[in-house]
């Protein structure tokens, strides 16, 4: 048994239905350390069977054997790993990856072995050392003579220390200097105990090696033996594995830089999409939080006021409206409840007055947590004995300086009706406590005091509202009013009303985001056009390089590697163009606030956390999603025919 056995290899083209048969039945057996030349006419099949011997082909019949094994029992898996560790390629026309440098084309190969990121650079210097290239590592292919580059292409071949070296024409376009030189270096591989194949046109460089096979009509018309082959090394191959992860984002990273230009703008095409769903959200943070915050400064959502809900005729009956301690306790008793607290007020029949001045007042109440504490401009709440003034009643009782009231005593008057339902005057001298807003603040007493003047004339009042604060979050509010809208009288009806904001502040904040995630979706949509730009590009970037995926698969990489290749760069695309859309915004948001700040005095754009994670997901999963279809194209390419694109 042979180290590489060829048996009846039968190879056909075909155009339409006619088949052009190429291979017609070819046996051959190699051993290591030989050094063999297929010498053929042009078009005689050379480069076909030399396809088929480096896996690069399965399309044909028959068998290839390596080691007592045959290629066509190999998985796709196994192939890759064959023409990783087995083959090194040396093809006719170079294959070097023109946006790689000289040492970075050898170490794609490298990057497929089991070598430390050191030992595979120190490897690869070492090869280019060996091939006389020590001074051009840095050049890119283009800047290389044609016998530059095919000693570039001979290192790649061995940097992985493949069994196997297949050199197609390796001295075609080379002078006969450069072509001594590369058969030399061929010569020093197979007395490395490799076996070396090299397909060529010319007698001379055949004669240099151990062997000539000459194909003519897609058969061996010839084998011939013409020095010993060289002694077997100690085998110790490189274990390898595909390029790993790490390697295509490298790689898709040194692409995106190559292709500079055209990336930047495709970021900053994509990163507009994003851009306007970032700063839609951070507009619906600020414009939310800018109109809680003015609720909030004109009333407190989290107080509610509870009074009995009854008809017109039960509305004189003190009995019927007062809130009795029942009412209370169960109120008490809902979940965020706290602090509920006794009210009066009284409509009309109210006076104050400061020597000869009298102010009607239309409403009086008692001091509760829907008063804000901020409505008071000057002086403070009423304690007890104390009374609070809204400044239009203060300004009937001195024009020019209503808060001078403030500390000074005035008379409380109020008319109503005693226990035998006389009409009496109840009167008291109370202190100002402070001058409040009208729209906000309320003429008012504590309740303490309010009892204490009807008790005075032996009038004994119930509370007929209670007020009650609600904790924690304002969206609170609706479940405890929902709660309380739940109690029924024995007429089947509401037995409270209540009176809050809390549950319209709640209300219209569920709108307010409503609006906001309407206006993000719109803005959205032009991300559909960043996903079918990244689309495009990448089929662009795919057919640009179908030669770099055909060498990538002839040196072993999988169709996975080749696939995230496409995906790492969608990655990036989509990372990068989501970075610049959020400084973008953030740039947008910084000048927005700058100018709302002398307007309003609030943040009107407020970008959280949550937008800005949501913003470079977003980016990153519809890049993705855009790749799926290039980068499946690119995986499905068949490695042969990508090698011929040009
Ligand atoms: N993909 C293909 N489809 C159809 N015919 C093909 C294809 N590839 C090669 N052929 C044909 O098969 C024959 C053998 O081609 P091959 O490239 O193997 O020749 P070769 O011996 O390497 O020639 P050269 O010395 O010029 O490189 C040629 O006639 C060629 O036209
Ligand atoms: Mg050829």
């Amino acid at each position: 048994m042979a180290y590489l056995e060829l048996h009846d290899i039968k190879k056909s083209y075909y155009l339409g239905n006619e088949a052009f048969p190429v291979l017609k039945g070819l046996n051959l057996s190699f051993e290591q350390g030989e050094f063999v030349s297929i010498l053929g006419e042009s078009g005689g099949g050379k480069t076909t069977l030399m396809n088929i011997i480096g896996g690069l082909d399965s399309n044909y019949t028959g068998d290839v054997v390596l080691n007592g094994q045959s290629l066509r029992h190999d998985t796709n898996k196994q192939l890759d790993a064959y023409r990783r560790q087995t083959i090194g390629f040396i093809f006719q026309n170079f294959n070097l990856i023109s946006h790689l440098t000289v040492l970075q084309n050898v170490m794609v190969s490298l990057e497929m072995t089991t070598l430390t990121r050191k030992q595979q650079e120190d490897r690869a210097r070492e090869l280019l050392n060996q091939v006389g290239l020590a001074e051009h590592i840095k050049k890119f292919p283009n800047q290389l003579s044609g016998g530059q580059k095919q000693r570039v292409a001979i290192a790649r071949a061995l940097a992985s220390d493949p069994e196997i070296i297949i050199a197609d024409e390796p001295t075609g376009a080379l002078d006969s200097q450069n072509t001594q030189e590369i058969l030399e270096l061929l010569d020093q591989i197979a007395t490395d105990g490799k076996l070396v194949i090299t397909v060529t046109h010319s007698q001379t460089v055949a004669n240099y090696g151990t062997r000539i096979v000459r194909l003519t009509d897609g058969q061996i018309s010839e084998d011939q033996q013409i020095k010993q082959p060289y002694q077997v090394g100690n085998e110790n191959e490189l274990s390898t594995h595909t390029l790993k992860f790490t390697a295509t984002l490298k790689m898709a990273l040194e692409n995106m830089r190559y292709n500079l230009k055209r990336n930047i703008l495709i970021i900053i095409g994509a990163a507009i999409g994003i851009f306007s769903v970032i700063v839609m959200l951070g507009l619906g943070n600020g414009v939310q939080g800018y109109i809680n915050h003015e609720i909030y400064s004109q009333v407190n959502p989290n107080a509610l006021q509870i009074a009995k809900n009854v008809s017109d005729s039960e509305s004189a009956n003190p009995n019927k409206i007062s809130m009795q301690s029942k009412d209370k306790n169960r109120l008490r008793k809902i979940k965020h409840v706290k602090n509920v607290a006794d009210g009066y007020y009284v409509q009309g029949g109210s006076q104050l007055r400061l020597g000869r001045k009298t102010a009607a007042v239309s409403f009086m109440q008692t001091f509760n947590p829907t008063i804000l504490k901020k409505s008071i401009t000057k002086g403070s709440a009423p304690k007890n004995g104390q009374i609070l003034l809204t400044k239009e009643i203060a300004a009937k009782l001195n024009k020019k300086h209503p808060y001078s009231l403030i500390g000074k005593k005035i008379t409380f008057y109020q008319n109503t009706l005693n226990r035998q339902k006389r009409p009496v005057t109840l009167s008291k001298t109370l202190t100002v406590s402070g001058v409040a807003k009208a729209n906000t603040g309320s003429t008012s007493m504590t309740y303490q005091t309010m009892k204490a003047i009807y008790q005075a004339k032996k009038i004994k009042i119930q509370p007929n509202f209670v007020t009650l604060e609600v904790t924690g979050s304002v969206k609170n509010v609706k479940p405890v009013q929902n709660k309380i809208k739940t109690y029924r009288n024995s007429r089947h009806k509401q037995q409270y009303t209540i009176t809050g904001v809390g549950g319209f502040v709640d209300t219209l904040n569920t709108y307010i985001n409503l609006a906001v995630n309407v206006l993000a979706t719109i803005a959205g949509i032009s991300l559909l056009v960043s996903a079918i730009m990244i689309i495009v590009v990448l089929y662009i970037s795919v057919s640009e390089r179908t030669k770099e995926i055909g060498i990538l698969r002839a040196l072993g990489a999988s169709k996975g590697s080749i696939r995230n290749l496409f995906f790492s760069e969608a990655f990036f695309i989509g990372l990068f163009s989501s970075i610049l859309a959020i400084g973008l915004a953030e740039g947008l948001a910084a000048v927005a606030n700058h100018i709302a700040q002398s307007g309003i005095h609030y943040q009107i754009m407020q970008i959280v956390p949550g937008n800005i994670l949501f913003g470079v997901i977003v980016s990153i999963v519809i890049s993705l999603l855009a790749a799926l279809a290039p980068a499946g194209k690119a995986a499905r390419l068949d490695p042969i025919e990508s090698l011929s694109y040009e």
